[in-house]
């Protein structure tokens, strides 16, 4: 994390003290010096994301002008050259938008089946699940969205030229960058499965001996593709060359994406979800990702509840949001899909009544077991590695984007040639409906593989606002554990007072329906809540870090607060 951690100032000064703070830090904005001592409050704008370069990216589009839309593309295609795990070209994403006028959209820019799928490709003659097969490798993959999102959010929403926001990433690409200490460690781990699925080589490896903190990763193909999609926009990169290249390797290794399917690409604005809590507006990101409507619903479902009274990660805090959790996650199994395919029962899920009434089986005495909260076996299962940034601009225009390869490094495949990996998200259509795959989740008809459909996700931009005027912009990656993340950050700010950077650090936990038992986090909980919760019937499932949010809170003087991720490299700048 790369920066200092500050109180809310609002639960530590009193009004008339925090009329002049207010000032004084007008003045310190306007002479620039929040920037500069990287205070992690900016007056001007302010960028979070996953790698600094990527949020330096970022901080100079606000700078030169640029409006939080530039900025976001600018991040996006930056962290597809810094940060290879999740960020990319290869994958897909979504994006919620908020004006500083209150106008509200939201972009579905999701991979999807490529035209061959099938709902039995990722089933053997006996007709079980060859997980491994929607993991790694060509067949893993589903058609790129990312570029057409980029495209599209620009044309729309756009300050700058397009070949400006390209530009830091292909020189980054071309000139290289130095990689952090947690990067080279990973790219050293992932060096055999490199060579597995790249015969031919890719700049990932390194030449000679093991990547060391520090090393310049330069990406010659990656800047090549880079410089046509500066060029050229989508075609760029889903015709021509590139597109070549990309089913030049699908050839290679057996996959199905063809060249049909890159033309025909083309990512979709849709009506963002709007809900409220607590007097707060939340916008966040409809189907194709079940985020948005799993986080309302869990909000609904706590809402009527003491939680400030109760305290952060207190017993009965935990009781009640893990038994919320596993109804919103059984609902999510059952009825979510792309909305194209399937007919998601969106208004009724989102009714109040309806969770309300979802929670009126619980019993404070027990933990009620997943087996009695809805027949059948139905869910998803998704891997953790995803990317997600934050953006205020100057007039403050915000922008929530969660983007994604799917696992770490995707499909594990670089399209040669071409120099950028390709995701394995296929993985997150349920390979098999109805029947446990290989890590003991399982899948709903309503997410079954289709030609030209879009995978369930979880992903969860969000954007929340008060009175009419912004508050926050938060997401985060982690799989399943992204919608409970978010959840959990709105309310370690709004029911339990944290600072933005404050809710970040806070130690989470998780409860998916399925497998039945709480995930946490270490130092989530004190032991004697541990043994109050075992007590009543729940399993603790000790784990390693869940999400990595990256936020903006805006404070009551109007300037940006961050919250970057101290479990990653995240780091938060602004002006
Ligand atoms: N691949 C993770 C998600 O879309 O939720």
């Amino acid at each position: 994390m790369q920066k200092i951690i500050i109180p809310r100032f609002s639960k530590v000064f009193k009004p008339k003290t925090l009329i002049v703070f207010a000032f004084i830090l007008n003045y310190s904005c306007v002479s620039g010096q929040l920037g500069q001592n990287n205070s992690g409050e900016y007056k001007n704008g302010a960028v979070v994301s996953a790698h600094p370069e990527a949020t330096a990216v970022g901080v100079e589009i606000l700078k030169k002008g640029g409006n939080a839309v530039d900025a976001a593309v600018a991040v996006q295609f930056a962290l597809a050259v810094v940060y290879p795990n999740a960020g990319n070209i290869g994958g897909g994403g979504f994006l919620v938008y908020r004006s500083a006028k209150g106008e509200i959209n939201s972009l579905d820019f999701r991979e999807k089946g490529p035209g061959l799928a099938t709902k039995d490709m990722f089933l053997d003659e006996q007709g079980n699940a060859i997980t491994n097969k929607s993991l790694y490798g060509h067949l893993a993959s589903g058609v790129p969205g990312s570029v057409s999102g980029m495209v599209e959010a620009h044309k729309k929403y756009g300050k700058l030229k397009w070949a400006d926001l390209v530009e830091p990433a292909y020189k980054l690409a071309a000139n290289g960058f130095k990689i952090t200490a947690k990067q080279a460690g990973e790219l050293n781990r992932m060096k055999s499965k490199f060579q597995q699925f790249n015969p031919l080589g890719t700049a990932l490896i390194k030449d000679r001996g093991d990547w060391a903190t520090g090393d310049l990763l330069i990406q010659k193909e990656l800047a090549n593709t880079l410089k046509l999609i500066k060029e050229k926009g989508n075609a760029g990169f889903y015709e021509g060359a590139v597109a070549d290249s990309i089913v030049a390797e699908m050839k290679r290794g057996g996959g199905i994406i063809s060249k049909a399917d890159l033309k025909n690409y083309k990512a979709v604005w849709r009506t963002p979800i709007v809900g409220n809590y607590r007097g707060y507006k939340v916008i966040t990101m409809p189907p194709t990702s079940s985020g948005g409507i799993a986080l309302l619903q869990l909000l609904q479902a706590v809402e009527p509840y003491p939680l400030s009274r109760w305290g952060l990660n207190a017993d009965s805090t935990i009781q009640l949001m893990v038994e919320a959790e596993r109804r919103v996650y059984a609902d999510r199994a059952k009825h979510l899909g792309d909305p194209d395919f399937w007919a998601v029962p969106q208004k009724q899920l989102l009714e109040n009544s309806y969770n309300k009434n979802r929670m009126s089986n619980f019993t404070w005495d027990k933990a009620t077991p997943s087996s009695a909260i809805a027949a059948g076996n139905v869910g998803a299962k998704e891997s953790e590695q995803t990317t997600h940034f934050s953006i205020v601009d100057r007039e403050g225009n915000a922008v929530s984007l969660t983007t994604t390869i799917n696992a770490a490094y995707g499909s594990l495949v670089v399209v040669k040639g071409a120099g950028f990996l390709l995701n394995n998200e296929m993985d997150d259509f349920s390979v098999k409906p109805g029947t446990p795959n290989l890590f003991g989740l399982v899948g709903g008809e309503a997410n079954a593989v289709a030609p030209n459909k879009r995978m369930l996700s979880s992903m969860t931009p969000t954007i929340l606002e008060k009175d009419g005027q912004l508050f926050m912009v938060v997401g985060t990656p982690g799989g399943s554990t992204i919608i409970t993340s978010v959840f959990q950050t709105i309310l370690n700010v709004i029911d339990f007072g944290k600072s933005m950077q404050a809710a970040v650090d806070a130690k989470k936990f998780h409860h998916q329906w399925l497998p039945d038992r709480v995930d946490v986090e270490e130092g989530a909980l004190d032991s004697a809540t541990q043994q109050k919760l075992e007590a009543k019937g729940y399993t603790i499932f000790k784990r390693g870090s869940i999400g990595r949010v990256d936020a903006i809170l805006r404070t009551k003087w109007g300037s940006y607060q961050t919250g970057a991720d101290p479990r990653g490299d995240d780091a938060a700048g602004g002006w």
